[in-house]
């Protein structure tokens, strides 16, 4: 078969693009390994209560200004550690005002979990290691659930807390 000369041109650059398209997916895909994209910080999975958010008196819901509060929240098969009431029994449910800004700062001391709050735009992942934050406006009341969205065991659908939005 005889190939015109445009053709042989048009073909080398759609293998070319290929290969550029390909190098560049595959640098962008394994540069620097995989992890959570808001990941920043590093902890120690193994001992998560070094890290001053995670140590077990500062878990759950924190006014830190006006209309700011700070959530931490510690992963585990399979609970999501919101912290003890005043009464000491544990939170599976923190209330915030509406139209509060709200910074969630989560972690996994063991495997990979979910954190998912359904009706919103707050989901990450939860990397042994990291922490990974999300900072939200939660403006429309109501009560969202926190649930896991990634498969971690046999307990993964037991997971879940409440938030109430007021
Ligand atoms: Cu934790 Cu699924």
């Amino acid at each position: 078969m005889h190939l015109h000369k445009y053709e042989k041109i048009w073909i080398a650059f759609g293998t070319g693009s290929l290969l550029v398209f390909l190098t560049i997916l595959g640098i962008g895909a394994f540069y620097q390994g995989t992890q959570p994209p808001s990941c920043l910080v590093t902890l120690d999975p193994a001992n998560v209560q070094a890290h001053e958010s995670f140590k077990e008196e500062n878990l759950g819901l924190h006014q830190v200004g006006e209309n700011e509060y700070v959530v931490n929240v510690l992963a585990t098969a399979f609970n999501y550690d919101l912290g003890k009431d005043a009464e000491g029994n544990t939170v599976r449910k923190i209330r915030i005002p509406a139209g509060s800004k709200v910074t969630f700062q989560a972690t996994t001391s063991d495997v990979v979990h979910g954190f998912q709050l359904a009706g919103t735009n707050v989901n990450m992942m939860l990397e042994p290691g990291y922490i990974s934050d999300y900072v939200t406006t939660l403006n429309t009341p109501g009560e969202y659930t926190l649930l896991c969205n990634e498969y971690c065991g046999l307990g993964h659908h037991l997971m879940m807390a409440v938030v109430e939005v007021y």
